[in-house]
């Protein structure tokens, strides 16, 4: 098994590059965001305990994502390839995969840090519409649908995440920079982490992680 891991703060666009790097590295994105969401949206027992530590904008407790992430990695097998996006965002976490990994057989291939300034991360997140059936991301003006509030993928409705108004997007700004920083730090203690400049068109972006990753 081998896994890469993408960090950065919320909208410093891992979802957007992770959707650009599936083909091109041959790897299955898993978005723990995507996962707890759809948790809360089936109303499974996961979904119940973390629904209010989203609405928050504060973490989910390590052990329930933990479970979550364990299980699907588990279940994939020794040959193959993920790239974890939003997992892991603390260093219990990271201890965690590392141990999840371990017992596969697997290696973590690096861990790429998105960088981008906290003003653009605001209007990022401000400006954000998902996809509410297929969850696919788009930015009112730096990344429009072709037809207004339409989903280009499957052509369901464009909604705003329940997360990202400015009172929720301020605590998960805190939180990242209380719990995450001392990750990437972390992995940088490792020397497995590469900064990636986050800034510029998706499609650069997504390009400048191939190239940090020497893939
Ligand atoms: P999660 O869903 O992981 O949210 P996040 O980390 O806050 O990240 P986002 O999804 O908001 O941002 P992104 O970096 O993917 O940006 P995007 O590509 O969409 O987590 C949500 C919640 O779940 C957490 O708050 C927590 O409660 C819980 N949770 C999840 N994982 C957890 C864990 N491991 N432990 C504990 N709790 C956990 O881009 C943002 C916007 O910018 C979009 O509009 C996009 O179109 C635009 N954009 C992106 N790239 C560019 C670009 N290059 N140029 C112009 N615009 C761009």
């Amino acid at each position: 098994m081998e896994t890469i891991v993408l960090l950065g703060a919320p909208g410093a666009g891992k979802g957007t590059a992770a959707a650009r790097l599936v083909s091109r590295l041959g790897v299955r994105h898993v978005s723990s965001g995507d996962l707890l969401r759809g948790a809360v949206k089936q109303g499974t027992a996961a979904g119940i305990e973390a629904d209010g530590y989203m609405k928050r904008g504060e973490l989910v407790p390590d052990a329930l994502i933990g479970r979550i992430i364990a299980d699907l990695l588990a279940a994939g097998g020794p040959d193959a390839r993920y790239l974890l996006d939003g997992f892991p965002r603390t260093v219990p976490q990271a201890e965690m995969l590392q141990q999840v990994v371990a017992a596969q057989g697997g290696h973590i291939r690096g861990a790429v840090v998105l960088d981008v300034a906290e003003e653009v991360l605001v209007d990022r997140l401000a400006g954000r519409r998902v996809c509410s059936k297929c969850s696919a991301g788009y930015h009112i003006r730096t990344l429009p649908p072709k037809i207004a509030d339409t989903c280009d993928a499957c052509g369901a409705k464009l909604v705003q995440r329940s997360d990202d108004n400015a009172e929720t997007v301020r605590n998960r700004l805190a939180v990242f920079r209380r719990n995450t920083e001392p990750l990437i730090a972390w992995y940088a203690a490792r020397k497995q982490l590469a900064r990636v400049d986050g800034v510029g068109g998706a499609d650069a972006v997504a390009e400048r992680v191939i190239q940090a990753l020497g893939a």
